[in-house]
Formats: C-alpha cells, sequence, structure tokens
C-alpha cells in the first residue's frame, strides 16, 4: 500500500528519501513523488512507475538536461497505491497549494480522508483551483488555507476538520528545517538517529539510521526540527536537532522511545532472487524463532508470557471468533478446528470485512482473535473494534510488532518470524498456525487435553523446523512438475477437515502472484458443480495425506481422474498407493492431523513460486496488490 518517507537533518536528503523508498516498494504501488525543501524554496517531482523513473528525475546521472540535482536537508516523499484516481502523475503525492501570499505546503498521505468532498466543495468558494482527483490534495490546501505562519498549528487546526484515516507528513516553504507529521488508523514510525529524524510509515525505510523509534498514535502530532545552531558557522558546524509531539488539539504528549526488533539482513535480498523464495526457504529458521522458549519440555507445558494476564478469561471463554483476511482468514479457519478439535471450546473463523458489517452477535464471555501479519489490515481492525465494543476479549496474533492491532488488544502473542516483504504471504502463514496451535494447547491443557496428548503435540511441533527442512528438499523437484502444467489457466486446490483451509491457502498463492485462476474448496464440494470444470488434463491439486478422510480423499481423486483431469497430490511419506492416481506426488513428513497443515502447505507455496517465475512474473511485486491493505 502507500508509503511515506520523510528525512530533516544534516545529510543531503534526495537520496535518502529515494532509499527509503526503494525499501516501501515491496508494499505494492504504482507512483511515486518528492519534496525536498530548502532556504531558497521546495521542489517536487512526481511519476508514474517505478522509484527508478522518479530517482532519474531528481538525481540525474547523464547532466539531467540541464536539471539540477535536487538539494537539501528536508524533505517528504511517498509511494501512491491509487485509491481516488487512476495512477497518474497529476494524482501522485505529495500534493502541494500555493498561496496568494506565496506559501507552499506540500503533504504525503497514507488512509482516506472520508469527508474530502465537503472540504473541497469549501475550498473551491473560497477561490482554490484542484489539479488532482485525490482526497490528499483537499488536506494540502486546507492547510494553506489555515497556515499563518506555523506549521505545527496549521496541521492540527486541519486534521479537527478532517474524518478519515491519515498519516501524513508535511513540510512548508516557509520553514525550512521543520517536518511535521501525524496520524490517526494508519501506522506512522519516528526514527530518531544521529542529529535527524527519519519518518516513515514503515520500520523497513528507518532501520537502516536507526533503530531508536517512536510509533506515533492517533491523533497525534509531531513537530521535527533539525538545523544549525548558529547560521555563521561553516558547513559541519554543530546541528541541533529537536521534537515535540501534541495532540491535533495541542495538548502535549509524552512518547516513548522503542527499539525497533527488526535487522537489516532480515530485509535485504541475500542471494535470493525473489524475497518470496528467501522467505519459503528460511522458515526452518524463522519457525524456530517462533517456537523458541514458548515449548517448556521439562514442565510439559506451553509458555505464552503475552497471554499471561488473560488466562483465567481464556478458560472461561465460550466462545472464540478468529478473524482476518487472506491469508490470515485461512490461517483462523485452522485455527478454528483447533480450538474446537483439541480445546473443545466453540470456534468460529471469519473474513473481518464481513464480521464487521454484519451487525454480529457476542455473548458474554466471547473472545475475538485478530490475526495478522502487519497488524494494520483496517478490514480486520475494524472487526477487532466492533468485537471490543461489544464486549469481547481481545487477542492479537499478529508479526509487526507495535503494529496497531498489536496496540489495540487486550493481550496477544506476536510471530516472530521476522519481517515479511514478499507481497504473498508464506512464513506469516506458518507462524500464524503454530501460534494458534500453541494457544489451543495452552488452553485445551487448561481444560480437557491430557497430558499425554500434550506432550506428544509438543514433541511434534518441536520437530517441525526439521519436517519443512525435509519439504523444501523438494524444490527442484516440484518445479519440474509445475513445468509441465504452468500454461494451464484454471487450477484446482482439494482437500478436506484439516487440509481444506490448506487447498484454500494453495489456490490464494497461485492466483496472486502468477495471475492463473485457482479455486480452492472442500475436497466433497468438487461433486455438487466444480465437477464440470474438469476436462483433459486440467491440473487438480489433492491435499491427500494419511488421516481419518484419506479414503474419501481418494474416491475424490479417482472422481476426478475418470474425468482426464490432471492429480498433483500432496502425500505423506511413503504412501505408495498415491502414486498409482497421481501425475505428480509431493511428499511430507508423517504428523498428527491436527498439525499437517503446517507441513502440506510448503509444497503449494512452491508450486505458486515457480509457476510465477516460469511464467515470467515480478514474483515479490504482483500487479495490483498490496502488501499490507490499510483501506476497507
Ligand atoms: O497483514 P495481514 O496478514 O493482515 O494481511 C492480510 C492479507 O491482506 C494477506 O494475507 C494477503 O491475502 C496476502 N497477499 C496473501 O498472500
Amino acid at each position: 500500500m502507500c508509503g511515506i518517507v520523510g528525512y530533516v537533518g544534516n545529510k543531503s536528503v534526495t537520496p535518502l528519501l529515494i532509499e527509503g523508498l526503494k525499501r516501501l516498494e515491496y508494499r505494492g504501488y504504482d507512483s511515486a513523488g518528492i519534496a525536498v525543501v530548502n532556504d531558497h524554496g521546495m521542489r517536487v517531482s512526481r511519476s508514474v512507475g517505478r522509484v527508478s523513473v522518479l530517482e532519474s528525475n531528481v538525481m540525474p546521472t547523464d547532466g539531467g538536461n540541464g536539471v539540477e540535482p535536487f538539494d537539501g536537508c528536508l524533505g517528504i516523499a511517498h509511494t501512491r497505491w491509487a485509491t481516488h484516481g487512476e495512477p497518474s502523475e497529476a494524482n501522485a503525492h505529495p500534493h502541494t497549494c500555493q498561496t496568494r501570499c506565496g506559501n507552499t505546503v506540500a503533504v504525503v498521505h497514507n488512509g482516506i480522508i472520508e469527508n474530502y468532498a465537503t472540504l473541497r466543495q469549501y475550498l473551491t468558494k473560497k477561490g482554490y483551483h484542484f489539479t488532482s482527483e485525490t482526497d490528499t490534495e483537499v488536506l494540502a490546501v486546507l492547510i494553506a488555507e489555515l497556515y499563518e505562519g506555523d506549521l505545527e498549528s496549521a496541521v492540527q487546526t486541519a486534521l479537527r476538520e478532517v474524518r478519515g484515516a491519515y498519516a501524513i507528513a508535511v513540510v512548508c516553504n516557509r520553514e525550512p528545517h521543520t517536518l511535521v507529521c501525524a496520524r490517526k488508523g494508519s501506522p506512522l514510525l519516528i526514527g530518531l538517529a544521529d542529529k535527524s529524524y527519519v519518518v516513515a510509515s514503515d520500520a523497513s525505510a528507518i532501520i537502516e539510521h536507526t533503530t531508536q523509534a517512536i510509533t506515533l498514535d492517533d491523533y497525534q502530532v509531531a513537530k521535527l526540527c533539525a538545523g544549525m545552531e548558529d547560521k555563521t558557522t561553516a558547513d559541519g558546524g554543530p546541528w541541533s536537532v529537536d521534537f515535540k509531539t501534541t495532540t491535533i488539539d495541542n495538548l502535549p504528549v509524552t512518547h516513548e522511545v522503542r527499539e525497533l526488533e527488526i535487522g537489516l539482513e532480515q530485509i535485504e535480498l541475500g542471494d535470493y532472487p525473489h524475497y518470496m523464495l528467501k522467505e519459503i526457504m528460511e522458515q526452518p529458521e524463522s519457525i524456530r524463532n517462533c517456537l523458541r522458549g514458548r515449548i517448556d519440555q521439562r514442565e510439559n507445558r506451553v509458555v505464552l508470557g503475552g497471554l499471561g494476564e488473560v488466562s483465567r478469561q481464556l478458560v472461561h471463554a465460550k466462545r472464540f471468533i478468529l478473524t482476518g483476511q487472506g491469508t490470515a482468514y485461512h490461517a483462523g479457519l485452522i485455527g478454528e478446528y483447533l480450538i474446537q478439535d483439541l480445546a473443545k471450546t466453540p470456534a468460529h473463523s471469519e473474513y473481518a470485512s464481513e464480521f464487521r458489517y454484519r451487525n454480529p452477535l457476542i455473548e458474554e464471555n466471547t473472545a475475538i482473535i485478530a490475526i495478522s501479519q502487519s497488524g494494520e489490515t483496517a478490514d480486520t481492525l475494524a472487526a477487532l473494534h466492533e468485537a471490543k465494543d461489544r464486549g469481547a476479549l481481545a487477542l492479537g496474533v499478529v508479526n509487526t510488532a507495535g503494529s496497531t492491532i498489536s496496540r489495540e488488544t487486550d493481550a496477544g502473542v506476536y510471530l516472530h518470524v521476522g519481517p515479511e516483504i514478499g507481497v504473498a504471504s508464506t512464513k506469516a502463514f506458518v507462524g500464524q498456525v503454530v501460534v494458534l496451535t500453541l494457544m489451543t494447547l495452552y488452553l485445551g491443557r487448561r481444560k480437557f487435553l491430557s497430558q499425554e496428548a500434550l506432550q506428544s503435540h509438543l514433541a511434534q511441533l518441536e520437530r517441525l523446523p526439521q519436517h519443512i527442512a525435509t519439504v523444501l528438499e523438494q524444490s527442484d523437484h516440484i518445479r519440474g512438475c509445475v513445468e509441465r502444467w504452468v500454461d494451464r489457466d484454471n487450477w484446482l486446490f482439494l482437500g478436506r477437515g484439516y487440509n481444506y483451509p490448506v487447498a484454500l491457502e494453495g489456490a490464494l498463492k497461485l492466483k496472486e502472484i502468477s495471475y492463473i485462476h485457482a479455486e480452492g474448496m472442500p475436497a466433497a464440494e468438487m461433486k455438487h458443480g466444480p465437477i464440470a470444470l474438469i476436462d483433459d488434463g486440467m491440473p487438480v491439486v489433492f491435499i491427500a495425506t494419511q488421516g481419518s478422510q484419506y479414503d474419501k480423499v481418494m474416491s475424490n481423486i479417482e472422481e476426478v481422474k475418470a474425468r482426464g483431469g490432471t492429480i498433483i497430490a500432496v502425500a505423506t511419506q511413503g504412501d505408495r498407493e498415491i502414486h498409482r492416481y497421481a501425475d505428480s506426488v509431493f511428499e511430507v513428513p508423517d504428523v498428527p492431523e491436527a498439525l499437517q497443515p503446517l507441513v502440506t502447505v510448503i509444497p503449494l507455496q512452491l508450486v505458486a513460486y515457480h509457476a510465477a517465475v516460469l511464467r515470467g512474473l515480478d514474483v515479490d511485486k504482483p500487479r495490483n496488490l498490496a502488501k499490507s491493505v490499510t483501506v476497507e
């Protein structure tokens, strides 16, 4: 989704902002822009397409046809993912407004200003002309209209008029050493670096400069200033940096500085060609990190510090609602099966976007589990608010530390799988299912689960990193098989029980990065309509591991085979029978049914990855997609 970077300090800002935008590219965008301010004024550039296009405009290497590189120590930059208005130069950020008295204000914005039409009408009557179709330009004009020599105050006043969600960074030609930023409902961090501040919507654009950061809360405004203490000193003289945080009503706020929990190497590609492959291949390690310290073998218990304060409420919970979007929703579906099966407590999973708007029934002693890699997904956040307002205990299963969902829940468990850069969620899915399994065992043991059953599940979980590594060894084999059917435009993914959500996940992975149409469903459902689709050679992926429904799945395989479909099976190691029916087999270790999704999903991640690469697609930047969807 859209990305913000801002900088004020003692370094040349343009290369810093361009580098920051590149770090945010993975989030998905269609245009980019930059505004740089110095003592002589403000320069703005915007372009459609990749950040490299913008880079060549503002940092020309070929003499630039007479265009001077942008120069200054204060600036803001943005990658835009179109919401209001098509991807175009005019709609790209920063949006600017120049008033009659020569004040120029520039704004970059993530989120949506809901009352922008009313504000636009008001400002049009005042004589302002708009050059874009965006809601953000309205905010730039409003701030410029309210500017009376104090940018911070103009921003505060403007934001009091605004309804909707925003993370903004604002600069003004009259204050060449000041950057003002604010947030409501969309994340914004301020990195405290040496003699400078870096503002960004995502930690990945900050950690190159510092690991010390402040997370702004809703309705907070920060004023960041940097400059030479004594203007008469030569270049490199003493710099003063200063910042303060207030609310939009100008009440002072005490900010808390925290350590960002990610390392630069975690967001760099290393020797891998794509982040998605890196994140798939690193799963043994990331899942080891996710499990670390959470299984106490000697005491035979699950240790989840994040749930300590609510453990009694958990035991008394009569119902669990698991919610999320996309891959996180699929993890929630597995969580539903786990909680009902092992903790014997009613549970149901639901798309957050549906839950939020259907007047949901929240009975006494209900807990909602919001599942999200980013912790910023707008639909999931809205569902969480709805459930909290109706009295539910709010729990989070989140990867990004300090994210909005993690801060708005009563308790929760972090995934600890490291930052996920690839748009296709892989290691986060496995991390989510691991955490939901641990939560279920934690709860189950306090209810009906025997010591023996707990011990056996924990032992299997301990072996999970090794199991995943075994499956990953088949990557070349999987690529070879995918090569045979990669030109087919329609695929089916079928599974039963715990592997039904895995079928959904396999189909989502394939469609989002390879643009192959794929559907996932319960294997039995196929006979109720979709079987009509099966024609000669149509690839049908079955998750056909050993378990209570193995025979039923085998019958479904025969039904597809009889109609000429191609059978690709994910099967348990050592299953000879399956080879008689399947055109390709990907083997997974033999684990109890409740833990099977943790291994059966791995070959499907690789199927999607290899299909996209074989089709020549940009795996890490699939068309139209954003990593974190912060609009409903
Ligand atoms: O950050 P979240 O986990 O809340 O994101 C939810 C979905 O947007 C996300 O899982 C999406 O479906 C992925 N692109 C799937 O690979």
